[in-house]
């Protein structure tokens, strides 16, 4: 099946390090701390985790096989797998959902943009928390500032995407991982030696399983998802990329760790130093805009020099891990056109940047000037984030996890896992069991309980 003509990642840790960049973004800075505070710390965690292996390293294995045995775009994978059938509605799905949440998460992509400019601009320093609040709220509702942003964070995907895969999406990849990591690990232990931080690591540590009930269980399955970008095609594109003995086990274990630990570091980050100076965990989708600001100047009132260089490089890598993340969706919708529909690449890049970007400033809009109109009581942002996250990805990872599971033919399922070493076959049949059974079931559970909030 495979394509020498087509593009490859340059090498093994290439490919992880792309992956890795579209899991980790601001699922993991953003959502994952707000979802941590809303659902009780660690006892959320700990499902999180349970989560990850049992549903999202098995469909990122599935995502993977399917990608790399097709070296196809996500589309036309379903129709060289399984040519005839209706199965290439999942492809479509895929690039559908990819297009839609580039367009609403690139407005929050474009808010690290205006923060990490005020961060730049010292303009944290003496402001109190309502100013932080205000601040917040006077930003989402200018008519400009927003478009802005977000436009020139499209620009800055586009700008990639066209430099192609090894060039653009690789070398990003191998340059922005390893220093969003280790600001990350700075930052985190700055916050857990503020004093009073110890309340705010027992939150992250100390399981209180009395505060788990079943809408806790379905967040953390919603969580994996988003988090690791399964459920629309994105890593399947991606290892359509890889080289023919990249180990597809290994490979999801590497992603779904580095994912899972930058999301761990964002927690460490976040409550020890909310906590030391009484933040509640439990602020919601404002924690990273107006809390943080407000913990970092409050936690080190008498050295503004550390708030000015914590604050500056948090929105900096945020705005990077983002910018890893979104060059993954673009590519998912701009090799879809390209290979589809025969349009070069750089006339594909620019009919999904221009698209997209339309779709946003309209997002944005719907959250300042345009908050009167609403749909089913959500503004559009709202509708766009609750049709994909929670709807399209569980709806997407469902049919991956049956195809996979049921449909595709055992021995590339095998012949791909074994591909780069050898994998025990009693890991082979638990995978297996789990793209069959468990993972449909546990997806089911998170699609049934949205669509009971409907
Ligand atoms: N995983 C990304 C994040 O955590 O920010 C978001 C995302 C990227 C979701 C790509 C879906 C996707 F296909």
């Amino acid at each position: 099946m495979s394509d020498v003509s087509r593009a490859n990642f340059g090498s093994k840790i290439g490919a992880i390090l792309a992956a890795a960049g579209s899991a980790v973004g601001l699922g993991n800075i953003w959502r994952f701390p707000y979802q941590t505070g809303n659902d009780g710390g660690a006892a959320f965690i700990l499902i999180y985790i349970v989560c990850i292996l049992c549903f999202g390293i098995p469909v990122m294995i599935a995502e993977f096989t399917i990608g790399r045995h097709s070296r196809s775009n996500t589309a036309r994978a379903y129709q060289i797998l399984a040519p005839g059938t209706q199965w290439k509605w999942v492809g479509r799905w895929g690039v559908l959902t990819g297009f839609l949440i580039l367009s609403y998460y690139a407005v929050v992509a474009g808010w690290t943009l205006e923060y990490f400019l005020q961060a730049a601009g010292n303009t944290f320093i003496g402001k109190t928390p309502e100013e932080f609040a205000a601040s917040f709220t006077s930003f989402t509702d200018n008519l400009w500032r927003p478009v802005f942003w977000l436009i020139l964070f499209m620009f800055a995907t586009h700008f990639i995407i066209v430099k192609g895969v090894q060039q653009g999406i690789e070398r990003s990849a191998k340059i922005l991982m390893p220093i969003l990591f280790v600001l990350l690990i700075i930052m985190a232990i700055c916050s857990i030696l503020l004093p009073g931080s110890g309340p705010g690591l027992e939150f992250l540590l100390k399981p209180d399983f009395s505060k788990v009930n079943s809408g806790v269980l379905l967040s953390a399955m919603g969580q994996t998802f988003y988090s690791l970008s399964l459920g629309m095609g994105c890593l399947c594109t991606y290892a359509s990329y890889f080289q023919s003995d990249t180990n597809l086990t290994k490979t999801a274990l590497n992603v779904a760790s580095i994912d899972s630990l930058v999301a761990i570091l964002a927690g460490l980050i976040i409550f020890p130093a909310a906590f030391s100076v009484g933040i509640q965990p439990d602020a919601g989708p404002s924690l990273v805009f107006i809390t943080l600001p407000n913990v970092l100047t409050q936690a080190f009132a008498g050295l503004p020099w550390l708030t000015y260089i914590l604050s500056t490089a948090f929105y900096l890598l945020l705005a990077l891990a983002a910018l890893t993340s979104t060059i993954s969706m673009h590519e998912v919708v701009t090799v879809y056109l390209h290979e589809e529909f025969k349009m070069s690449r750089r006339k594909a890049a620019w009919l999904v940047t221009s698209m997209c970007s339309i779709i946003g400033i309209l997002c944005a809009l719907s959250m300042g000037v345009g908050k009167e109109y609403t749909i089913f009581g959500m503004n559009l942002f709202d509708v766009f984030d609750f049709l994909t996250a929670k709807l399209m990805l569980p709806l997407g990872g469902f049919f991956i996890s049956i195809f996979t599971g049921w449909y595709l033919d055992k021995k590339i399922l095998h012949d791909e896992l074994n591909s780069g070493g050898h994998l025990p076959l009693f890991v082979y049949k638990a995978i297996v069991f789990i793209l069959r059974v468990v993972a449909p079931i546990g997806i089911g559970f998170v699609f049934i309980n949205e669509l009971e909030i409907l």
